[in-house]
C-alpha cells in the first residue's frame, strides 16, 4: 500500500501536484505560499479555463519540486458527490503512475465530501487504495505501470487534524478492502471452498478468532442438506465456516455468500453469463475482511461470522431441479433451478446463525442477476424489514461511500416462493428476482426482527468485459466496518 502523509499548503515534496478547482471559482486560498498562487493563477487565465469537469491545465516549474502542477476541473461545486470524487482521485492517481512520477500531492477542494473525519476516513483509504493489482499471476515487468511512493494529501483550512486522525482507521480498512479483493479475485482453479476456509483462518487465527469449520459429512449429520446439495456435484467439496471473535458488547452475525464458481449447475448458465462467476464468493471475502478489521480496532463486539462455502457444478452427483431438500430450520424446499443456489446456501447458515441469538444479522451475497438489471454497478439492494436497522445501514452507507438502495418486501414475494409439494421452492419467475430471493431468505431467521439482506450483484466486481482492468471491488468492507463501529460508540 503506497505511504500518505498530510501536509499543509506548500509544504510538500512531491515531483507532481493536482489541484482540485470547482468551475468558476479560485483555487486555491490566500494561506498558500505565494509561488504557488502564481503558478496557479497562470492557469486559470489561459484563455478556456473554466473548471468545468475533466478539464486539465498543467505547467512545468522550471526550478525545484514540484516539478509539475495540474489544475483540476470538478465541474459545479453543486453537482458534485462522492463518487465524483473518488473518480478525480482515481485520475490523478493513474495520470501520475503514467507519468512516471512516485510522488504525488492532491491538494483536495474546499466541499462537504472532503471535510469532516468520516470524509477524511474515505478520501484516505480511497487513495491508499489506489495501488491495488491483483497481479499474482502476472509475470513481472510486463509493460508494468509504474507505481507511486508516497502520496501527500493537502486538506483544506483546519482539516489537517481530523485527516491525521483518521488515518489509522483508513489504513485497517483498506488493508481489508484489499483482503476482500485478493480472495475474490483468486480464480477458481485455486479458491475452493477448502481453500478459503485455509485463507480465512491464516488470516484471522493470529488476531484471536476461533473456528468451526463443518464437512460434507457433518453437514448431512446436522441436517444442512442446502449446503450440502449445492456443493455435492463438484470435486470440490462444501464447508461452513463459522468464526468467532470478541467476548463482550452485541452479539452481532454476518452472513456471506461463497460460492467458489457458480456454472449454475445442471441449470447450466449460457457461457457468457459464467465469465465473471468466480466472484460469486464475493459476499464471503467481504466478511471475511470486516472480521479482520473488526480485530485490528478492536471494537467491543462478539461477531459471529457464518460462511457457507460450495462450488456450484453440473456432474452426475450434482443436485437436480424437482430435488426436494430440507434445510437446517426444517423447511423444505423443492429445487425449481439449481442455478439459484445462493439461497439454498444462505438458508442453512442463515437459520443456523440465529440460533445463536444475535441482536443484529447482516448478509451479504451476489444472490441475482435482477439486482444488477434494477441497480446497475452503480449501488447494492438492501432488503431488511426492520426501518431501524434499514436507517443504521443507510446512514452508514453514506458514510463509508459504500452505496445502497432499499427495495421493499412486499408479503407476495414470498407468496411466489411457496412450494407445490414442499414448503418452499427456489425459484420463480424471473421477474423481481431480488424480492422473491429476499423473500425466500426471510423464511430462515426465525423471530429475527433485525436482519438485512444485501444483494451485491451488481458492485462487488467490475465487469471483465466492461473495463480494462475488471475485478472485486470489496464492497461492503467499509460499510459494515461503520456500522459496527457506530453499534459500540
Ligand atoms: N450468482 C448468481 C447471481 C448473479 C448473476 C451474480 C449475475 C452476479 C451477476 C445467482 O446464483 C444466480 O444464478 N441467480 C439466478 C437466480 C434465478 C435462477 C432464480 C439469477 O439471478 O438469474
Ligand atoms: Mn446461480
Ligand atoms: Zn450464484
Amino acid at each position: 500500500m503506497v505511504a500518505i502523509g498530510i501536509v499543509s499548503p506548500g509544504r510538500f515534496s512531491a515531483d507532481q501536484v493536482a489541484i482540485g478547482c470547482f468551475e468558476g471559482e479560485a483555487p486555491l486560498s490566500s494561506r498558500w505560499p505565494e509561488k504557488y498562487r502564481v503558478a496557479v493563477a497562470q492557469l486559470t487565465d489561459r484563455p478556456g479555463w473554466k473548471g468545468k469537469s475533466g478539464q486539465v491545465a498543467e505547467t512545468q516549474t522550471s526550478e525545484g519540486r514540484p516539478q509539475a502542477i495540474g489544475l483540476w476541473g470538478l465541474g459545479a461545486r453543486h453537482r458534485f458527490t462522492g463518487p465524483l470524487l473518488n473518480a478525480w482521485l482515481e485520475q490523478v492517481t493513474s495520470r501520475a503512475k503514467a507519468n512516471g512520477s512516485p510522488r504525488l500531492a492532491v491538494v483536495l477542494p474546499d466541499h462537504p465530501e472532503t471535510t469532516g473525519s468520516e470524509a477524511a476516513e474515505r478520501v484516505l483509504r480511497n487513495l491508499l487504495l489506489s495501488e491495488y493489482r491483483f497481479d499474482r499471476f502476472r509475470s513481472a515487468s510486463k509493460g508494468e505501470k509504474r507505481q507511486l511512493a508516497k502520496i501527500e494529501v493537502i486538506p483544506t483550512r483546519g482539516q489537517d487534524k481530523l485527516y491525521r486522525g483518521a488515518q489509522q482507521r483508513a489504513k485497517v480498512v483498506a488493508r481489508a478492502v484489499t483482503l476482500s479483493r485478493d480472495l475474490a479475485n483468486a480464480p477458481a482453479n485455486e479458491a475452493t471452498p477448502i481453500w478459503m476456509v485455509e485463507q480465512a483462518l491464516e488470516k484471522l487465527h493470529p488476531l484471536g478468532f476461533e473456528s468451526l469449520v463443518m464437512d460434507l459429512e457433518e453437514l448431512r449429520k446436522r441436517g444442512m442438506e442446502g449446503i450440502a446439495s449445492v456443493g455435492q456435484g463438484s470435486i470440490n467439496p462444501p464447508r461452513l465456516l463459522r468464526l468467532e471473535w470478541g467476548t463482550e458488547g452485541p452479539v452481532i452475525a454476518l452472513v456471506g455468500k461463497g460460492v467458489t464458481f457458480d456454472s449454475g449447475g445442471l441449470s447450466l448458465k449460457p457461457a457468457a453469463s459464467m465469465v465473471d462467476m468466480k466472484y460469486d464468493k464475493c459476499g464471503a471475502c467481504s466478511m471475511i475482511a470486516v472480521g479482520q478489521a473488526v480485530a485490528e480496532l478492536e471494537l467491543p463486539v462478539r461477531l459471529r461470522i457464518y460462511l457457507p462455502l460450495a462450488e456450484n457444478m453440473p456432474a452426475a452427483s450434482a443436485y437436480r431441479p424437482g430435488d426436494i431438500l430440507r434445510c437446517y430450520n426444517g423447511k423444505t424446499v423443492e429445487v425449481l433451478n439449481t442455478d439459484a443456489e445462493g439461497r439454498l446456501l444462505l438458508a442453512d447458515a442463515m437459520a443456523f446463525a440465529v440460533e445463536e441469538k444475535p441482536s443484529a444479522l447482516l448478509e451479504y451475497s451476489t444472490l441475482t442477476g435482477g439486482a444488477v438489471v434494477a441497480l446497475g454497478f452503480h449501488g447494492a439492494a438492501l432488503f431488511c424489514p426492520d426501518d431501524d436497522f434499514a436507517g443504521e445501514l443507510e446512514e452508514a452507507a453514506l458514510k463509508s461511500g459504500d452505496r445502497i438502495w432499499r427495495m421493499p418486501m412486499w408479503p407476495e414475494y414470498l407468496q411466489e416462493m411457496k412450494g407445490n409439494h414442499s414448503d418452499l421452492r427456489n425459484s420463480a419467475t424471473r421477474w423481481g428476482s431480488p424480492g422473491t430471493a429476499a423473500g425466500f431468505l426471510s423464511e430462515f431467521v426465525g423471530d429475527l426482527k433485525r436482519w438485512a439482506h444485501l444483494d451485491i450483484a451488481g458492485t462487488a466486481h467490475k465487469r471483465s468485459e466492461a473495463s480494462e482492468d475488471g475485478g472485486a471491488t470489496g464492497f461492503g468492507v467499509s460499510l459494515a466496518v461503520e456500522w459496527l463501529r457506530r453499534q459500540v460508540e
